[in-house]
């Protein structure tokens, strides 16, 4: 497996079919992409997904991951809980990209229910693709988890 081009993604019911759609979107790009699930629209808790993932990425399992509950407040929430994830909630593409540069974030969140699929497959496009800017900016996120 390339970490580098390996992503764990998560969801509960509520973003499950824009989780389907992101994994088609990212599989076409040559990346793989790993669902912790959930595997349905049934109802289910959020926070099982969001431990899965942000776990894996705590754990340095997985380098990114994506994460989508219907806001996608629970899920961050949830993933900045674990050490060493930087987990952003974005809707907008300038976030997007600022929290690569300035906050290495790990995990994206995404509210299912917030945003459509292009814009969706945007967001987790410009993500992937913006580079942490490192110097004064690593200096800062060092000192999240001391
Ligand atoms: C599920 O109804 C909803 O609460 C969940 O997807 C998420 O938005 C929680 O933050």
């Amino acid at each position: 497996m390339d970490k580098d081009r390996s992503i764990f993604i998560g969801s509960d019911h509520a973003a499950y079919e824009l989780k389907e759609k992101i994994k088609v979107y990212l599989s076409d790009k040559g990346y793989h992409v790993e669902d912790a699930g959930t595997k349905s629209t049934a109802s289910v808790n959020y926070v099982d997904y969001g431990k899965k993932v942000a776990n894996a990425v705590s754990q340095g399992q997985y380098l990114k991951g994506i994460l989508l509950c219907g806001t996608g407040l629970g899920m961050s929430v949830v993933a900045n809980r674990f050490p060493n994830v930087r987990a952003a909630l974005c809707s907008d593409i300038f976030s997007a990209k600022m929290s690569r540069l300035h906050n290495d974030s790990n995990i994206l969140v995404l509210g299912g229910r917030i945003v459509g699929d292009i814009l969706a497959f945007a967001l987790v496009q410009t993500w992937l693709t913006t580079e942490f800017e490192g110097g004064r900016h690593l200096e800062r996120i060092q000192t999240i988890d001391s």
